[in-house]
């Protein structure tokens, strides 16, 4: 990873690869109003030779309760020359370890996962919460600090 740079990002700068690789025919599910947010937080994966991104990843950090404070995930996406090359295992660390800086308490991390990633986000140590909106979303989770 000595090539690659982890940092946040403008929320702007997710939107290529958000289209590119996430949604190619469905331009309006790029944005999100929340983008813009003080409680969101964008991330991005650089290149440090060519300052290409190549993997973004945008937090949304939600209610405390008692128990854990919520964070979801959403719009995570690997550029498809790079995927399956531990790219995305790496960036879901590297949030971690922001929330973990962030807050000492428990923290609920969590995204509705598509079906077919479900093995990948065991891989990191998530379980399943429950099926959504049919069988195509699958809710992922993982408790941090706990
Ligand atoms: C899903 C995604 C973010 C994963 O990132 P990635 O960089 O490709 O995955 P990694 O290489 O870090 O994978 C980590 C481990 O999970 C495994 N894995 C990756 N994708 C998997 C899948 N779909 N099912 C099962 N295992 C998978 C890898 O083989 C690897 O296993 P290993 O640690 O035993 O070698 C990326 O492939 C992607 O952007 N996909 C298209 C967009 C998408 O579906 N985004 C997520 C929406 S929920």
């Amino acid at each position: 990873m000595e090539n690659y740079e982890f940092g946040e990002i403008e929320f702007q700068q997710t939107y290529n690869l958000r289209l590119k690789v996430l949604w190619p025919n469905n331009p309006e599910k790029v944005q999100l109003e929340e983008d813009a947010l003080n409680t969101a937080f964008h991330f991005g994966l650089k290149n440090k030779i060519n300052n290409e991104i190549i993997g973004v990843i945008s937090l949304f950090l939600g209610e405390k309760s008692e128990d854990y404070v919520d964070c979801q995930f959403r719009k995570f996406a690997i550029d498809f020359n790079f995927q399956k090359l531990g790219f995305g295992k790496y960036m879901l660390g590297k949030i971690s370890e922001f929330l973990i800086n962030k807050f000492d308490c428990k923290i609920k991390l969590w995204c509705n996962a598509r079906i077919e990633q479900e093995g990948f986000y065991n891989k990191s140590g998530f379980e399943e919460e429950w099926e959504t909106k049919g069988i195509k979303f699958v809710k992922m989770k993982k408790l941090l600090n706990n």
